[in-house]
């Protein structure tokens, strides 16, 4: 009888990989270790209103979601799905009804995950409510805990709780990193890393072609997943290096690399995909010309879709935007990208 009704509303933002996971064994744990950039204007707010239900009440779960006020039921079945894979760790999900209340920064088909920042939304504004119900959770345990129960929710999700910098994985380097959470990383970083930009370039902005279920079960049985995984690991460590010493033509080969081997990955497994788009290929050829022109910095990213993160240091910004505005936008759909940076993780509202 402690909490009858409530609410508790967190904004958790997106994530950028640098060194992708790409491939998952059973309960959502990694294949291989992965490293990300906390995003900053990408986000999500959510509200979890909750209501005691009455005690005869089944072991079902029982809630609402809504997207910018709007009804979504087509989201229930996430939300179902996840739910079963807490309860165990939330005993107290089944006692409530909740009304989930979700907006995000960014257009809905923009094109851009937003599992990563609303799963983890979710995840916290729960721990808020276990919080409340076990007022001896420690930060620590609060800060792990919710990005445990975000893992479930989606992968990635998980380093989407801190910020700048978050490993997921077990990495020799990476202290205290673990399959189960996502953990900040707290190595030396050079200042070049500091306000690290990302802009986003849409060039495709509708569904996903491959959904991340389907997307890491092809690694299960791929020709190249053992070299893929080691190449992991050793990249990890070379990031750690280069993070360290502020080698950035290095940071550059790594992150590039990265993009490409993930599609690469997806080219050569059965069955196959392509999913970048010409324009995407055209836009990596310009980045590369502008940096053989000029010596920028610049370079791209790419998750699992045709669009391209361009990241790039913050005393660089004027040239690069300029770079961008006259060269790339022309190839995205309906000339659209979203200026974003390095962020610092979620917060309560
Ligand atoms: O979190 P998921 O299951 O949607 O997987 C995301 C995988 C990539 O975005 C392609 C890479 C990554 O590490 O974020």
């Amino acid at each position: 009888s402690k909490l009858e009704t409530g609410s508790f509303t967190w904004q958790s933002p997106s994530n950028i990989a640098l060194v992708k996971y790409w491939g998952k064994l059973e309960h959502q744990i990694p294949a291989n270790p992965s490293i990300s950039f906390t995003l900053n204007n990408c986000h999500t707010k959510t509200t979890l209103s909750y209501t005691k239900r009455a005690n005869n009440s089944t072991d079902t779960f029982s809630f609402e979601v809504y997207l910018d006020g709007e009804l979504k039921l087509d989201f229930a079945p996430k939300i179902e799905t996840f739910f079963k894979r807490i309860e165990k760790y939330l005993p107290f999900l089944t006692d409530y009804h909740f009304k989930i209340e979700t907006h995000n920064s960014f257009p809905h088909s923009s094109g851009i995950a937003s599992s990563a920042s609303g799963m983890s939304a979710i995840a916290l504004c729960l721990m808020s409510m276990e919080k409340q119900l076990v007022p001896e959770t420690t930060t620590t345990f609060f800060t792990e805990k919710a990005s445990f129960l975000a893992r479930l929710g989606s992968g990635s999700a998980c380093r989407s709780i801190e910020g700048p910098l978050v490993g997921w994985g077990a990495h020799q380097q990476i202290t205290n990193s673990t399959d189960l959470f996502g953990v900040k990383y707290d190595g030396d970083v050079a200042n070049v890393f500091n306000n690290y930009q990302d802009t986003i370039l849409l060039v495709d902005v509708g569904e996903k072609k491959v959904s991340s279920t389907v997307g890491h079960s092809l690694m299960e049985g791929h020709p190249f997943a053992e070299r893929r995984f080691e190449q992991a690991h050793k990249n990890i460590s070379k990031l750690i290096e280069i993070f360290k010493t502020g080698n950035i033509k290095g940071f550059i080969e790594v992150v590039e690399s990265e993009a490409l081997t993930l599609h690469a990955m997806m080219m050569t497994s059965i069955p196959y995909f392509i999913l970048m788009k010409p324009n995407t290929l055209a836009i990596i050829d310009k980045i590369w010309e502008f940096r053989k022109a000029t010596g920028s910095n610049v370079c791209f990213t790419l998750d699992a879709g045709a669009n391209v993160h361009v990241l790039y240091p913050e005393s660089e910004k004027e040239e690069v935007l300029k770079f961008i505005k006259n060269e790339l936008v022309a190839y995205c759909k309906n000339e659209q990208y979203i200026c974003d940076q390095i962020g610092f993780g979620a917060y309560s509202i």
